[in-house]
């Protein structure tokens, strides 16, 4: 195989990645923090969930996390509160935030029998 069709290989795979994730935006973990501090009421610093009916956010794959807000924000998915929350971020801030709770480390300690 020639340098040129491994270059062409890596630029396809490139694509590809590029296509599952969507625009791929570089995310700050720090600022992701401060968004954060709006969400921990339901959802905890931590990502778990400081009421009944809000899921835990911890160790969320990013992917996942901004795409659930991007449903919110177009109200492809429906929930009051989730609805306003979504629509007061900037892109920046949700794929911070997302990189803020996807970073924290969790351990199963059990699972049911
Ligand atoms: C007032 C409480 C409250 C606040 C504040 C709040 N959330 Fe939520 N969040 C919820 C509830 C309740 C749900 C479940 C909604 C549903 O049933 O779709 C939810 C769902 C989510 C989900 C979907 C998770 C999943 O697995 O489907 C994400 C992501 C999320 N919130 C992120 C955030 C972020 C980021 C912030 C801060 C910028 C935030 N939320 C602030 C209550 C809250």
């Amino acid at each position: 195989m020639s340098a040129r069709e491994i270059t062409m290989r890596h630029a396809l795979m490139a694509l590809v990645l590029l296509g599952a994730g969507g625009p791929v935006i570089a995310a700050d973990i720090k600022a992701g923090r401060q968004v954060a501090l709006g969400c921990q009421g339901c959802h905890g610093m931590d990502g778990l969930s400081k009421q009944p009916d809000a899921p835990n956010l911890a160790a969320q794959p990013a992917i996942y996390l901004v795409k659930a807000m991007a449903e919110y924000r177009a109200k492809a998915r429906q929930h009051e509160q989730m609805n306003v929350v979504a629509q007061a971020l900037s892109e920046r801030e949700v794929a911070d935030v997302a990189a803020y709770y996807a970073a924290i480390e969790i351990e199963v300690v059990k699972t049911p029998q």
